[in-house]
């Protein structure tokens, strides 16, 4: 139970007949400061019931409230300020973690319900973007956050695997590539050969006709263009697996958009019966005025089908395969009309688990305040920066902890995982700059930060050769303790909020209070101090530990036991 919980209760006794529960637990507040408590009511409410100056009432429910879970109750004015006993709730917080360990905070709320996450989705033949990093790391939290409460994550990677730009790569590759070239370097190979493409294409327009030519064989099965397709595929996959697996992120399925191809004609269909389509200059569109929106564009008056025209045939097919209690696309901000448009035309289609459909959409890696772009070549390749930020992190282990045994595994894990966090952080929806250097800082609000407060307490363990004993009472009254023992009561309230959000940040933010709430802790107390208080001290270290352990688990971040 949380502090509100059990104040709520205790209140309610009272004014049972004139408040409900629901209404008491509302009205509570979390005082500015401590020294006015733990939880406030203010009495206002009750004024008009009681007929009575608020501050009157509050003297009077501060008599009759039962106290045995506070140490006090203060009435200041109209409000009733509650000291919690600090005690007890120490003892109930560090005795369900000890028992619970990682498993603190889970809970059965999701039934198991299926939740396809689309996330990460690059294009093939592409660098993959900071934007598609973003998408991959704050999917697979929101993954792990949703399996904590009982729902089974899907982790979807929606590869932009089809489209025209594949007519012009295999134009480009048959005349100016090479099996050696892509098999080297493949990502590069591809997009010098498209921007090839583009700059020759100025001169000859021709070349576009020659690329249209290839990508209709391609639709149409043609055996060459398709096993070249596959090919570039393929060694774009390598390529992107590489980063994935610095990132430790997996995928359930790679289903991209070419997965789709036979599967729009059904959908088609099914707007057409329902009188949908419309004929716009040779294009089919469906009209969406009635949602404020652009008309979709369905089919160009080629017969082409589009970006939307495969995202409708996923969602029914996401549907289909796995009867989704929410289905998640996690796209950049700047696809919030593509989303709403596919989400109008499903409903158009009278299906209504659109409305289970949530795009999550976020903000822009900047530098210098400036977009990231992939164009004239001025690529920012994703490897580099997490070889740099693995780079950065041994040089910083070297110099604090130069014998570290598995001094490499440590780096990766600070390295790659500083990346992470700094970009969970943040709101979602917030753009943010990325310098290296500040990511993977050992002080400040960054990953490494939190991982050396985890490492530090484990230190500190291994120092006492402390174990925890599930059997035992551990408590502690002290005010040093206390703000560190609030946040990890909080722990399951966060979680909840984080998945209700789809906000990962929730948890970084949780993980940074802790680690500067127990640095303080372990600032101003003498934990290893031979006193009665000692076990229940090292107990408190112990739950610590373990809840920023599974902050860092949630955000998908390493929590090395040295560093
Ligand atoms: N490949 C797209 C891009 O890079 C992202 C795909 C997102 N997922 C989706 N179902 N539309 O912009």
């Amino acid at each position: 139970m949380n502090n509100k919980e059990i104040v709520a209760k205790a209140i309610y006794a009272v004014v049972k007949d004139d408040l409900s529960l629901e209404t008491i637990a509302q009205l509570l507040e979390n005082p500015k400061s401590v020294d006015h408590g733990d939880v406030a009511f203010p009495a206002f409410s009750l004024a008009k019931v009681y007929r009575k100056a608020p501050q009157q009432i509050a003297a009077d429910l501060a008599e009759k409230i039962d106290h045995t879970d506070f140490e006090k109750i203060e009435v200041v004015g109209p409000y009733l300020n509650f000291f919690m006993d600090k005690q007890k709730v120490s003892q109930a917080v560090i005795t369900q973690i000890a028992k619970e360990k990682g498993h603190y905070g889970d809970s059965t709320i999701g039934n198991k319900g299926n939740v396809p996450i689309d996330m990460s989705s690059p294009n093939i033949a592409k660098p993959i973007s900071m934007g598609h990093l973003r998408s991959t790391v704050i999917g697979n939290s929101i993954a792990f956050i949703l399996e904590k409460i009982g729902y089974a994550p899907i982790r979807i990677n929606h590869l932009g695997d089809w489209g025209t730009q594949f007519g012009k790569l295999i134009v480009a590759y048959k005349k100016w590539g090479s099996e050696e070239g892509v098999k080297n370097a493949p990502i590069t190979e591809l997009l010098r050969l498209y921007v090839q493409f583009h700059e020759e294409a100025e001169t000859q327009p021709e070349l576009e006709e020659e690329a249209r030519a290839w990508f209709k064989k391609l639709e149409e099965g043609d055996q060459e263009a398709t096993e070249l397709w596959q090919w570039f595929r393929s060694e774009s996959l390598k390529e992107f697996d590489k980063i994935y697996g610095m990132l430790e992120v997996s995928f359930d399925s790679y289903n991209g958009e070419a997965f789709y191809n036979d599967k729009m004609a059904e959908i088609v269909t099914m707007l057409e019966e329902k009188h949908l389509l419309q004929e716009n200059q040779g294009a089919e569109i469906v009209d969406l005025s009635a949602y404020e929106l652009n008309p979709a564009l369905i089919k160009k008056s080629d017969g082409a089908t589009l970006y939307i025209t495969r995202d409708l045939a996923a969602a029914v097919y996401r549907k289909r395969t796995y009867d989704f209690a929410k289905a998640i696309y996690v796209v950049g901000n700047e696809q919030s009309n593509h989303f709403k448009q596919l989400k109008a035309v499903l409903k158009e289609l009278d299906f209504d688990w659109s409305a289970d459909m949530h795009h999550v959409p976020f903000g822009l890696i900047t530098q210098g305040g400036k977009k990231l772009s992939t164009r004239k070549g001025k690529i920012v390749l994703l490897e580099e920066v997490l070889n740099e930020a693995v780079n950065l992190a041994n040089n910083q282990i070297m110099e604090k902890n130069p014998d570290l045994p598995n001094r490499e595994e440590v780096a990766r894990q600070v390295g790659i995982g500083s990346v992470i966090f700094h970009d969970l952080k943040n709101d979602r929806l917030n753009n943010f700059d990325f310098v290296l250097e500040e990511v993977v800082r050992f002080e400040g609000e960054t990953g490494p930060y939190v991982q050396y407060t985890h490492a530090r307490a484990m230190s500190i363990l291994r120092k006492a050769d402390f174990t925890i004993d599930e059997s035992k009472d551990y408590a502690l009254n002290d005010k040093e303790s206390w703000e560190v023992i609030k946040l990890l009561q909080k722990f399951p309230e966060v979680v909840l909020q984080a998945a209700e959000k789809y906000e990962p940040s929730v948890i970084a933010k949780h993980a940074i209070h802790v680690a500067q709430a127990f640095n303080k802790y372990y600032a101003h107390v003498k934990i290893l101090a031979d006193d009665a208080e000692k076990e229940s001290r090292l107990a408190l270290v112990y739950a610590m530990a373990t809840i920023i352990k599974e902050d860092l688990r949630l955000l998908g971040l390493h929590a090395p036991n040295e560093m």
